[in-house]
């Protein structure tokens, strides 16, 4: 059974009476454990793919399937507790709660779940080289420093799929790798599967497969 199971996927926003068609019809299967790179010029529909995958958006027509389960039949609450227990999330921007320290940051998933999970976080703090400003707010941290905080608590619960969207955007090349590693490690390591929306070629060459789109169709992969 693959990880995710995407059938005929369609979406449109709507704002006001503007209807603005996105996704016109996406099939695609990525397998458990699979690492995909999805990438296509700016605006054709990444980012809303990415959402309809992660149950962040309802799309209009077609279906989704994750884990076995067809998202349609999902009530908003156990759509919510798919995303906390099964998926992470990374994004270009941050998302970082100003008012947490790193560490609290990184242990916000945790306490969702109603987890502790300390060993788990000061791990990961080691892991991404901030054990020493695990006390440090946000706003303290350099923007590479802060994607990698991001980054680890996305990683904490332990998901079965990450999502990362131009997780390296805002980047310099040194901490875009450091980025890029961690999450190439952890999808070795846990057999995380991994979507991944990006620009960057070398970063896509370290995917088992690349997904190309365009116009809100996948074009190739
Ligand atoms: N919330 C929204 N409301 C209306 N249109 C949107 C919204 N989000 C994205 N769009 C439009 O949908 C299209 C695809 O956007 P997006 O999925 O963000 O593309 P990508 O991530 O590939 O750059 C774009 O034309 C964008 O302007
Ligand atoms: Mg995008």
């Amino acid at each position: 059974m693959p990880m995710i199971d995407v059938r005929n996927l369609h979406k449109s926003y709507h704002t006001r009476d503007l209807e603005t068609p996105v996704l016109h019809g996406i099939t695609l299967r990525i397998e458990r454990g699979e690492f995909v790179a999805l990438m296509g010029p700016s605006g054709c529909g990444k980012s809303t793919l990415l959402y309809c995958l992660g149950l962040m958006t309802h799309f209009d027509g077609g279906s989704v399937i994750v884990d076995g389960t067809d998202v349609a039949t999902l009530s908003e609450p156990e759509r919510a507790r798919m995303r906390r227990e099964r998926m992470g999330f990374v994004f270009q921007r941050f998302n970082l709660l100003p008012a947490l320290t790193a560490e609290e940051n990184i242990g916000l998933t945790l306490r969702l779940r109603g987890e502790t999970g300390h060993d788990g976080v000061m791990e990961l703090l080691d892991q991404i080289q901030l054990a020493e400003k695990r006390h440090h707010r946000p706003s303290a941290l350099s923007i590479g420093e802060q994607q990698r905080v991001a980054l680890a608590r996305s990683l904490v619960g332990r998901p079965s799929i990450l999502f990362a969207d131009e997780p390296t955007g805002n980047l310099d090349s040194d901490n875009g790798n450091r980025v890029l590693d961690l999450i190439r490690q952890c999808h070795r390591d846990m057999g995380q599967t991994v979507v991944m929306v990006t620009h960057n070629e070398e970063a896509a060459g370290w995917a088992d497969r690349v997904i190309r789109m365009r116009d809100g169709r996948c074009v190739d992969g």
